[in-house]
């Protein structure tokens, strides 16, 4: 079959590197980057470490409005669609580029397959929140994450084509844990870093970002903490913190954003994470790191109920009372699945 796959943003140059290379065994892929994340550091840099293939179109779609943004896509795309015509479009997760791919797909009744079907936070002034409730209602195959995916996909009346993959980030990461030995004492001592001598922070939700009270709870939160706070910034919460004058304690580093293996490093050597990232919540519960999620909710309720991950919001006295008191639990058991999900999905989409 021929499978034109969609991706734009950051965790889905990750999702991809995963399933490309699966895919490709059987079928033709065809691989489109809408060009929403364009930044070197948030691009470039993981199709040159995750030997992601080389997109077969970019369409350079760039920054914009929702609408703006999601609209160009959405022509853009559909133009590639119809000279190529894909047998099944395959889209990941919950960004703009997501929702794009799905509905141009679904207008020119192309069937779609959504890997990470089924999430939900519940809250519909999220962006993502409203991308992949209409995905998921777009597409013919849902390839999920957990059994809570299941459920909420029959909740909204969704049952066919639902099957459980478990989560293929945990592939990606898997792959890169080896090749990233080499790499995490290079970091640690180029940076000055102790094992767990530190904790890793993200921000980068709109919801954090765009409420200067939000971010200023974040970031006084931040400042202080007795630690040292690895910070690799997003574009966007860079030029929020300059353009609300924020000011951060030098305890607080902000850095580039970094590439994927030096993530997993230091978040693999971090005492506790911090993140409004669903990716990172995953990666801190598989790498045995604590997690503090800055958000009210989490599509990953899995990793709350296990104690391995607090939800605390943006309010300053609450992140530290968690960061400064969290004990992690005894057990860690299996979530989303045991690995080998790339094969899965192949498998299901035919
Ligand atoms: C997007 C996704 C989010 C995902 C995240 C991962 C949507 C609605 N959100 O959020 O689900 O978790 O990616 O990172 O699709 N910018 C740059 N350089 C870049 C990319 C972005 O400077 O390479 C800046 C631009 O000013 C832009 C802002 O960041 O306006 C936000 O970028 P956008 O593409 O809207 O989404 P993210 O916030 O990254």
């Amino acid at each position: 079959m021929k499978i034109a796959s969609i991706v734009g943003a950051r965790p889905q140059f990750i999702k991809a590197a995963a399933l490309s290379r699966e895919l490709r065994k059987r079928h033709t892929e065809i691989l489109i980057h809408t060009g929403q994340h364009y930044d070197h550091s948030m691009s470039g840099v993981f199709f040159e470490g995750l030997e992601i293939p080389k997109p077969d179109f970019n369409l350079g779609v760039g920054s914009g409005g929702h609408g703006a943004q999601t609209g160009a896509m959405l022509a853009a795309i559909e133009e590639v669609f119809v000279a190529q015509k894909p047998d099944r479009v395959l889209v990941y997760g919950d960004t703009n580029s997501t929702l794009a791919g799905a509905l141009a797909a679904a207008k020119l009744h192309i069937p779609v397959v959504h890997v990470e079907a089924g999430l939900r936070s519940y809250n519909r002034h999220m962006p993502e929140e409203v991308n992949r409730v209409m995905a998921d209602h777009l597409s013919a195959l849902l390839l999920c994450p957990s059994d809570v995916a299941v459920k909420n996909l029959a909740a909204e009346g969704i049952t066919r084509g639902v099957h459980i993959v478990g989560d293929v980030m945990q592939d990606v990461l898997t792959w890169a844990s080896e090749r990233a030995q080499a790499t995490a004492a290079e970091f640690l001592s180029k940076m000055q870093l102790q094992e767990k001598g530190y904790v890793l922070a993200t921000v980068h939700r709109g919801e954090n970002t765009d409420d200067p009270q939000r971010l200023s709870g974040v970031l006084n939160a931040l400042s202080s903490l007795a630690e040292t706070v690895v910070f690799p910034a997003h574009p966007r919460t860079v030029k929020m913190i300059k353009q609300g004058n924020h000011r951060v304690n030098s305890n607080v580093r902000i850095i580039e954003p970094l590439g994927y293996f030096e993530m997993v490093s230091v978040s693999r050597a971090a005492r506790m994470i911090l993140t409004d990232s669903g990716g990172l919540q995953k990666e801190a519960y598989w790498l045995g790191v604590p997690c503090v999620t800055l958000r009210d909710e989490t599509e990953w309720v899995e990793t709350v109920n296990t104690g391995w991950n607090t939800l605390v919001g943006a309010n300053t006295d609450k992140i530290l009372a968690t960061v400064r008191n969290h004990v992690a639990p005894a057990t860690r058991p299996a979530l989303y699945g045991s690995g080998g999900v790339s094969a899965k999905c192949v498998e299901l989409i035919g």
